[in-house]
């Protein structure tokens, strides 16, 4: 990760070949003609050739109307009337746009525009994505960012390292080509958090952050509400997915098991309170955590295949579960009576094995077979 310093080359970067600027809109019509007039300038300082490309979410609030109203033909608003939302309308927009470079924006001018010139120079010097960065030497936010909002910025940020080193994936400021986007399969975004939707599948390793000032609204409200955070949860776990896909199914796989434990446990305690025999306590604790596990690991663990026969499922979840058991028996039993024997703690090291075996073959085939893709 590169981050790009403000330098005086900027001349190099008049003329460039096209530019199309998506802005994703809900209800923005006070701040269009604002980000409008700061776009022409740019326009006209640098000579550039540009479109904006409003990609608004039907907001019925004079939007279109300011757009006409401005009177500049590289401006065009798109009036998006399915899959609302934020990251949509922006992949919509990326996807209408002629010009080679693509740059995304808020409307509301926390993104200064500005700073564009600087994140092509960027892309000139073969970075593949650009983002216009809060958390890089340089950069800044008005003195207003309360200590909450400052924390949930931090906070979903560290969550996202492990998919990217760059300081500020959350930044809906951004540039990339459109070659690029073109060539991306799968975009699958919930939520706010298109940037790093883009690194991730993408694939890119060079990206360049330029510091900004990122500023707080003057017109209208944010549309970042609480279940737009939450979803954020649920962004991340498919990009974790995408990314490490093994390794997540596997951790899934282990945590269901855990709660299958508690299940388990919680089952036979309330069944001894009801007086019942031993033998049903046991009988009921296990057969209620087996259903949990199975009904858990369809649902989360594999769900990419929660729509297939549920019926067939079962049947072999709990024939992989047997196998894995008698995988366990066997080699805690074998290793009982070699490797461990005679160790004071032998029967215990030996089922610890076993245990881990038998856990691993009941993976490899609820992975592979069971829930097979
Ligand atoms: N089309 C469409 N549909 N646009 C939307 C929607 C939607 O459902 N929701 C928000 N937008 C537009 C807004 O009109 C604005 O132009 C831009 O997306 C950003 O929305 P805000 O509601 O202003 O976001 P914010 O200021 O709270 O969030 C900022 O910080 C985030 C990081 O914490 C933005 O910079 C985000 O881009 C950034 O991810």
């Amino acid at each position: 990760m590169t981050v790009t310093t403000p330098t005086d080359d900027l001349a190099e970067i008049r003329y460039t070949t096209g530019i199309s600027i998506i802005v994703p809109t809900y209800q923005e019509v006070d701040n269009i003609p604002h980000i409008l007039a700061r776009l022409d300038k740019l326009r006209q300082d640098y000579n550039l050739t540009l479109e904006v490309i409003f990609s608004d979410d039907n907001s019925q609030d004079g939007s279109a109307e300011a757009v006409a109203a401005s009177g500049f033909d590289w401006a065009k608003i798109l009036v998006r009337t399915k899959d609302r939302g934020l990251s949509p309308a922006v992949i919509e927009g990326f996807e209408a746009a002629q010009y080679p470079i693509l740059v995304c924006m808020d409307c509301d001018l926390s993104h200064p525009p500005e700073r564009i010139p600087q994140m092509i120079l960027g892309l000139n010097s073969g970075q593949q994505f650009v983002i216009g960065s809060r958390y890089v030497p340089g950069a800044s936010t008005d003195d207003d960012w309360g200590f909450l909002r400052w924390l949930n910025s931090i906070i979903a940020t560290m969550l996202a390292r492990p998919l990217t080193k760059v300081k500020d994936p959350m930044s809906g400021f951004f540039i990339m080509r459109k070659a690029d986007f073109d060539t991306v399969k799968e975009l699958n975004p919930v939520g706010y958090k298109i940037a790093l939707e883009l690194i991730v599948k993408c694939g890119f390793q060079n990206v360049g952050e330029v510091p900004i000032h990122f500023s707080d609204r003057v017109y209208g409200e944010s549309k970042l509400s609480f279940k737009e955070q939450l979803k954020y949860i649920q962004h991340l776990r498919r990009l974790y997915l995408h990314r490490f896909a093994n390794a997540m199914y596997l951790a899934q796989f282990l945590v269901v098991g855990a709660s299958g434990v508690a299940v388990n446990l919680i089952m036979l305690s309330i069944l001894l309170a009801m007086g019942l025999p031993d033998a049903v306590c046991l009988a009921g604790g296990i057969g209620v955590s087996v259903i949990t596990n199975f009904l858990l690991n369809r649902r989360f663990t594999f769900s990419y295949a929660k729509d297939g026969n549920i019926g067939k499922q079962f049947v072999g979840f709990v024939g992989a579960s047997a196998v894995g058991a008698c995988v366990n028996f066997a080699v805690s039993y074998a290793l009982r009576n070699s490797i461990f024997e005679g160790s004071g703690s032998g029967l215990y090291l030996s089922a610890l094995c076993g245990i881990a075996a038998g856990m691993i073959f009941n993976y490899l085939g609820n992975r592979y077979i069971v829930f097979r893709k």
